[in-house]
């Protein structure tokens, strides 16, 4: 059940698709402080999840978090925003209710902070929409949130295989290296993922004719080795005579303008750029349209940045700390001086009063950027999307935002920004998936090793581990950081074997995601969703359950040489140390000690529970889906639902990509479905674990 409740009026956002059941004057459960702050009394055991790309845990609980979406990469605890707002929350105690709401401005969720038992929901201006949600159980509320603001977004097959980033692969040869690299190793690989450099100057849709001479005729080369390309395109357009991208915008008009009707400047990687206003249907239409000169090169694969917008500076902020400094340069600077000075100079990027400076044509309206600031990542991908839907009708495409709020997960998926390469980032990666599940975004993954920093074997090993049953497998690292393609490291066959298990699991990961998006479900969840009575279950902060039939428990700890694994029911172990019997041995519920090598990877299966499996492949278009062994743990019987389908085209809801499986106990399986496929039980392992 679904209440909408109108506060004053609010500007229109799009991210609802759906209708509520009801409206409302006054909001059921929470309390109305004023006509923008909304408070709720906690129980103590109340747990509140949700917020999608958030620090600290699952449960929400014990901190103040801000929805206004900010270019900030060090992601500790004490930050209150990241790169997306997602605004919703679900309260889970003696109430049990979800809360979304629907603002492109600021909000600010403090559960917990300022009084330990009390939420509060500040909204920055008296105008917005809010959506109270009711079910039955966690699950059925965020189907109801999913039904509210429509069906996730579906990546092509390929973009389930792993991929290989760099800030930057330099030039064609660069990539030809990481490809043959993979290939020569064994280590599977299906995307190469490009980043600013392959552009003339940062330049959007543009490629250095340099590095890249002849882009079609690489994209074929790479094609014939299974790999798909990926490059970024950054918010920015490059302010340059002659550039026909500047040159449009600004002739048509298609650019964020100032006060003055002048286009809005900002630094960003080019130097000077302007901002195309994504929230203007016309120019969202044109920059959609420049995706052609990819498309018809045969790549379909993009990450979309820099789309909170990050602005390194103003002009105008610029100019005035030019001024400052040049009054500063005569003076003794001391104590209150030079931190003002130091202050002003650091704060140039990240600087809120930037978005006070330009304007976006929303219709027949003219809308402050502040008002609408968490739209900007949104429309972005949205341009895409459309255009992708005209040019690439029954076609997917692979396409990822850093920005983002909720409405964008109908469009892309995302990847988490620029963690580091710290342990703690990897727990915070796996703490990030189910709440990103929760609003929406199963399309996910973080930058597996971590994106700055330096990274160490082990944590490469140990993220990778994880990274196997993260839809998105991307390992990202920025420019002047150790090197972290795998073949850096000295283990390159445990690096090997994590990655061929990826693939050995992908008809698993995908039948898994493609349900929980067609069923407006999620792909990772809190164990306390699928174990709602269980008071420990609710309290298991790195463990997840990933799709129907498995419980990870990954190694986040350096030196550790397992951990303790809570397991809310009796389940059964599966060890992968590289050969595919992989080895097994029955848990019961309770906690236990799990000792996990480096190079091993370890899951749980549920009781009466499949997971269908292939002999792997190194790449995704080389892996069989139709011939599927089984990894099972059978007290009596199980049934499970595999989905499969061509993995390029749109047509996801036809009933021929579904197939059911039986197997009983001491049975052979069997499968009823319309396509060819055949499955058969993986045989016990022939040796015992490490
Ligand atoms: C941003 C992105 C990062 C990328 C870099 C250069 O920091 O988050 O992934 O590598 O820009 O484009």
């Amino acid at each position: 059940m679904i209440t909408k409740i109108k506060y004053g009026t609010p500007i229109e956002t799009g991210t609802v698709v759906g209708k509520a059941d009801a409206e409302a004057d006054r909001p059921i459960f929470l309390t109305q402080v004023c006509n923008f702050i909304l408070s709720y009394r906690l129980g103590q055991k109340d747990v509140v999840y949700g917020l999608g790309e958030a620090v600290r845990g699952i449960n929400k609980r014990g901190w103040r978090y801000t929805s206004s979406n900010i270019n900030d990469s060090l992601h500790t605890e004490d930050k209150q925003s990241l790169y997306a707002a997602h605004n919703f929350i679900l309260v889970d105690g003696a109430e049990r209710f979800g809360v979304f709401v629907d603002y492109a401005g600021t909000i600010t969720w403090d559960i917990g902070y300022s009084d330990l038992n009390l939420l509060t929901i500040s909204v920055d201006r008296p105008d917005f929409y809010l959506y109270i949600i009711t079910a039955p159980t966690e699950s059925q509320i965020i189907c109801e949130l999913r039904q509210l603001t429509g069906r996730s977004y579906i990546p092509p097959k390929w973009a389930f295989g792993y991929g290989q980033s760099r800030w930057s692969y330099m030039n064609a040869d660069e990539v030809r290296t990481v490809v043959k690299k993979h290939r020569e190793l064994g280590l599977p690989l299906d995307v190469v993922w490009l980043d600013i450099d392959y552009m003339e100057n940062y330049k959007d849709f543009s490629i250095s004719e340099a590095a890249f001479p002849n882009m079609k005729e690489f994209v074929d080369e790479m094609r014939r080795e299974g790999v798909h390309l990926a490059p970024v395109i950054d918010a920015g357009v490059k302010i340059e005579d002659g550039y026909d991208i500047y040159e449009e915008g600004k002739n048509n008009g298609y650019f964020c303008k100032r006060a003055d009707e002048s286009d809005f400047v900002a630094g960003v990687w080019p130097g000077r750029v302007c901002f195309p206003d994504f929230l203007n249907e016309e120019a969202r239409e044109w920059f959609g349209s420049k995706y052609k000169l990819f498309l018809d090169m045969g790549i379909y694969g993009f990450w979309n940045d820099m789309n909170e917008p990050a602005i390194f500076y103003s002009e105008e902020n610029l100019e005035e700390v030019f001024n400052k400094i040049s009054e500063y340069r005569s003076k003794n600077l001391d104590i209150y001086t030079f931190f003002t000075f130091k202050n002003m100079v650091s704060n140039i990027s990240r600087h809120a009063e930037d978005y006070e400076l330009f304007w976006h044509e929303c219709g027949d309206e003219k809308i402050r950027h502040d008002k609408v600031h968490n739209l900007f990542g949104y429309n972005m991908v949205r341009a895409a999307a459309d255009a992708f839907d005209k040019m690439a009708e029954d076609k997917r495409v692979l396409l990822i935002s850093r920005s983002s709020c909720i409405g964008a997960h109908r469009y892309s998926g995302v990847w988490t920004g620029d963690n580091y390469s710290w342990w703690s980032h990897l727990l915070l990666n796996i703490r990030m998936m189910p709440s990103l599940n929760m609003c929406g975004f199963l399309f996910s993954g973080g930058d597996i090793g971590g994106f700055s920093g330096n990274t160490t074997e082990d944590l490469m090993m140990r993220w990778l581990a994880f990274g196997v049953f993260t839809p998105l497998m991307r390992n990202h690292s920025a420019m002047a950081t150790r090197r972290q393609e795998l073949w850096e490291f000295s283990q390159t066959e445990g690096f090997r074997n994590i990655v061929r298990l990826r693939y050995i699991l992908l008809p698993y990961i995908y039948s898994e995601f493609m349900k929980a998006v067609l069923n407006d479900g999620m792909y990772f969840k809190p164990l306390s969703f699928d174990y709602p009575d269980d008071e420990d279950a609710r309290t298991v902060e790195d463990e997840l359950m990933v799709g129907e039939s498995i419980l990870i428990a990954p190694v986040y700890e350096q030196n550790a040489t397992g951990r303790y694994v809570y397991l809310p029911e009796e389940m059964l172990l599966v060890r992968w140390t590289g050969d595919v019997s992989m080895s097994r041995r029955v848990y019961e519920k309770g906690r236990h000690y799990i000792h996990v090598a480096l190079d091993e990877v370890i899951f749980f299966i549920r009781p009466d529970h499949l997971v269908p499996v292939s002999r792997g492949g190194d790449c995704v278009e080389r892996t069989d889906f139709n011939h599927l062994m089984l990894l099972e743990f059978i007290k009596h019987k199980a049934v499970y639902e595999l989905y499969d389908d061509d993995g390029e085209t749109r047509d996801y809801q036809n009933p021929a990509h579904y197939a059911t499986i039986y197997l009983e106990k001491d049975g052979e399986p069997t499968v009823s479905a319309t396509r060819a496929i055949t499955v058969e039980r993986l045989a016990e392992p022939s040796y015992r674990p490490k």
